[in-house]
């Protein structure tokens, strides 16, 4: 395939110039199956050479292990890397086993530290709250925040799976760069408040899980398919009767994917391109990948061009959708709107 190298856009009002693709990296290390590091670091130096710069982590991807493994290759590329990460989900340091959400302003100053010594950096390009506790205060948190931007701790802001009116409220704090919420052809939620928000107030969103965690490739059908450690296992979408009726809707995915020439995965990354275009914002989706050979087909969906009768066969699928996103959904926005 030939490679595409990436447009670039503005993330978000006085954000950084990004490629119009980022790469999400916790599957390298967590999550979807057997990881490999050497196939993981070229991944990473593909990504960059295909015009990705957009990088994503968190400091609970295999509980710090992501940053770990991506640390080397963001300080050798520095000027090239725009480094994400995230902070609020804690894991036991024994086992792993999630231990809750904080959103603690003296957390906060404890999590940002751990996540520069981790990747061995000075300076966190764009630093998100992962989840949001809404027994703190959230001009407290988005303050504590802001303080690491005074530090030069931080350089932008972003948070995840917010509310508009979550959105709206931490903006007043503090500008905030980018939104990363769920965002595919599967789960449109964020199209309710979310995005509206985020195109009044300048904000770039960036859609986590583009390729519905692979389903939407067509990659798998049913999670019993998937190896005994994946967390897919126990998504809701993808078990049982539900894996069997959303099969079924990737049929209009199947049919341009066919026509045009392209795969799955280009169809369901060039409707999230297109469908912000729609709302007139600015999107970075970033689609993740522990495998070189998927960096070209990826990259090329960001200048695919779905027509309009393409699109409208696709408005329909995310109304369908059988099961939650997440097994429990007490953390998500979907849950506080
Ligand atoms: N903020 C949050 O709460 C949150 C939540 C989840 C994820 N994220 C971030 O968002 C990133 C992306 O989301 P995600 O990884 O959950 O889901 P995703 O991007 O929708 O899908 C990833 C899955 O698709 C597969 N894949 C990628 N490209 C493919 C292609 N061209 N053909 C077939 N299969 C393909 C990957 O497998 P291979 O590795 O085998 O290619 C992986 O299993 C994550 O890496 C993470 O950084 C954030």
């Amino acid at each position: 395939m030939t490679q595409t190298v990436l447009p670039t856009v503005e993330l978000g009002t006085g954000g950084p110039l990004v490629g119009v693709q980022g790469l999400g990296c916790m599957g390298m290390s967590e999550f979807y199956g057997p990881t490999d590091t050497g196939e993981a670091l070229a991944t990473l130096d593909a990504a960059l050479e295909a015009g990705v710069t957009l990088f994503d982590t968190a400091d609970m991807y295999g509980s710090g292990r992501n940053e770990e493994l991506i640390g080397p290759f963001v300080r050798a590329n520095r000027d090239k890397v725009v480094l994400a990460t995230k902070f609020s989900i804690m894991r036991d340091a024994e086992n792993g086993a999630l231990r809750g959400i904080s959103n603690d302003p003296a957390y906060i100053r404890t999590a940002v530290d751990a996540s520069l010594r981790r990747l061995g950096v000075d300076v966190i390009d764009l630093y998100y709250m992962h989840r949001r506790d809404p027994a703190v205060p959230l001009a407290d948190s988005v303050g504590a925040m802001a303080e690491l931007v005074r530090a030069g701790k931080v350089r932008h802001l972003g948070l995840s799976e917010v509310t508009g009116a979550e959105l709206r409220e931490a903006h007043a704090v503090h500008p905030i760069t980018a939104l990363q919420s769920e965002w595919s052809v599967f789960a449109r939620d964020v199209e309710r408040s979310a995005v509206p928000a985020a195109v009044e107030l300048g904000v770039a969103f960036v859609p986590y899980s583009p390729l519905g965690r692979g389903f939407l490739t067509g990659a798998f059908q049913d999670a019993n398919e998937l190896s005994a450690e994946d967390y897919r296992r126990t998504h809701p979408r993808f078990t049982g009767d539900n894996a069997t009726a959303n099969g079924e809707l990737l049929d209009p995915l199947r049919k341009i994917a066919a026509a045009r020439g392209v795969t799955l995965a280009q169809v369901a990354l060039a409707w999230v391109h297109q469908r912000a275009e729609v709302h007139g914002l600015a999107v970075v989706p970033i689609p993740g990948t522990r495998k070189r050979s998927r960096l070209a087909e990826n990259a090329a969906a960001a200048t695919l061009r779905l027509t309009a009768e393409e699109l409208a066969l696709m408005e329909p699928v995310a109304g369908r959708v059988a099961g939650n996103r997440y097994p429990d959904m007490s953390a998500t926005s979907e849950a506080r709107e």
